[in-house]
């Protein structure tokens, strides 16, 4: 629904450059809720800017729906962009205005008459949930509220596809939950392609599809929760999932173990440990709920150096587990098992 090509943007100022975007690709397939995390400075709201022409990328290609948003000018672009909905942080309200006519604004940019502009706007504002407080103005509303209203605003021209920049960033657990429901809701009976950013794992959790991570301009991982979930290395999952737990000296073998599925529920630890006579230490573990599925997780500690347990582990493999190396361990496997992070400090 939505495929960047080799996009790049370098912002000027002051004599200094900012490659913001540095040859960024992306992919996120019709109907997916599609989470960008990254640090602050890392480039996504650049790159969401980029995606519905707020601004013009250097070079690089933005398709959305079929069309080539860059080839577009003028009008064509205008027309394009009111099939992509956008929500903001601040949600970007007019105090002046009331709930209703807030979202009548862009519907009297696409040319409705006053009673379709009503009815239209009541619509939406019954979608989200809104319906009793049409008449109200912005600041008589709850911040979950207001983004209420940027949603409904957002969905005013039909769009196909939502883009939202850190829109729960201004709001408490409880609402953020709230339109984050809201959000899938939207996503599963309009069919809406949603692309979000966010620094909060929690959100890329509680909605996500597929997530990128985002870099000093680029994309540096990318993929469904699942694939990336069982991505030797990968730091999305990681964050998503982060097990804690120290191992006790140098001479032993530290690993992550992920359990995905019907994995979860095998005694494997204590077949492992009969198996191989081998006294296992847990040093932490967690079960939890990602991209609505049950993942487990859980940081083990064999006796003696890596080397020595490559049988042992070869065993959990062969059980469907998915076996990551930790701290002194890692280092030793190379590229094969580090994956995506030694992918990332080649570049
Ligand atoms: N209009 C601008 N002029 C100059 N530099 C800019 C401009 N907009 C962004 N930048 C720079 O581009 C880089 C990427 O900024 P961007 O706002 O895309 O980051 P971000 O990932 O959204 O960060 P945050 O999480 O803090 O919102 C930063 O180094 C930023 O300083
Ligand atoms: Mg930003």
């Amino acid at each position: 629904m939505i495929t960047v090509t080799d996009l790049t943007k370098v912002y000027r100022s002051r004599g200094r450059e900012t490659a913001a975007l540095d040859g960024v690709d992306l992919r996120v397939r019709e109907g997916e809720v599609f989470g960008v995390v990254g640090r602050s400075g890392a480039g996504k709201s650049t790159l969401i800017r980029c995606i519905n022409l707020l601004e013009r990328p250097d070079s690089g290609t933005v398709t959305v729906a079929g069309q080539d948003l860059t080839a577009l000018s003028g009008r064509e672009l205008r027309a394009a962009r009111t099939r992509i909905g956008m929500i903001f942080q601040h949600f970007n309200l007019l105090s002046a205005r009331t709930v209703q006519d807030n979202v009548e604004l862009p519907l009297e940019i696409l040319g409705l008459s006053g009673q379709e502009r009503a009815r239209k706007a009541l619509d939406l504002l019954d979608l989200v949930g809104l319906a009793d407080r049409a008449k109200a103005y912005p600041a008589q509303l709850s911040g979950g509220q207001k983004q209420r209203v940027g949603i409904a605003r957002a969905l005013a021209g039909d769009p196909q596809v939502l883009l939202s920049d850190e829109a729960t960033s201004a709001l408490d657990p409880e609402t953020t939950r709230s339109v984050l429901e809201l959000l899938r809701e939207l996503n599963r009976e309009l069919g809406l392609t949603v692309l979000l950013i966010t620094h909060e794992m929690d959100v890329v959790k509680a909605v996500c599809d597929s997530a990128a991570l985002m870099r000093s301009g680029r994309i540096t991982e990318s993929g469904t929760l699942d694939e990336l979930l069982a991505t030797p290395g990968s730091e999305i999952a990681a964050q998503l999932f982060p097990v804690g737990g120290e191992s006790d000296g140098p001479a032993s073998t530290v690993v992550d173990i992920t359990f995905h599925g019907g994995t979860a529920s095998r005694p494997v630890i204590s077949h492992l440990s009969r198996t191989y006579n081998l006294d296992v230490s847990i040093l932490g573990a967690a079960m939890d709920t990602v991209g609505g599925r049950q993942v487990g997780r859980m940081r083990i500690e064999l006796p003696g150096p890596y080397e020595e347990n490559i049988v042992p582990l070869g065993f959990l493999r062969e059980q469907g587990l998915q076996i990551d190396p930790v701290g002194a361990g890692a280092d030793r496997v190379g590229a094969g098992a580090a994956g995506l992070s030694t992918l990332e400090s080649a570049k």
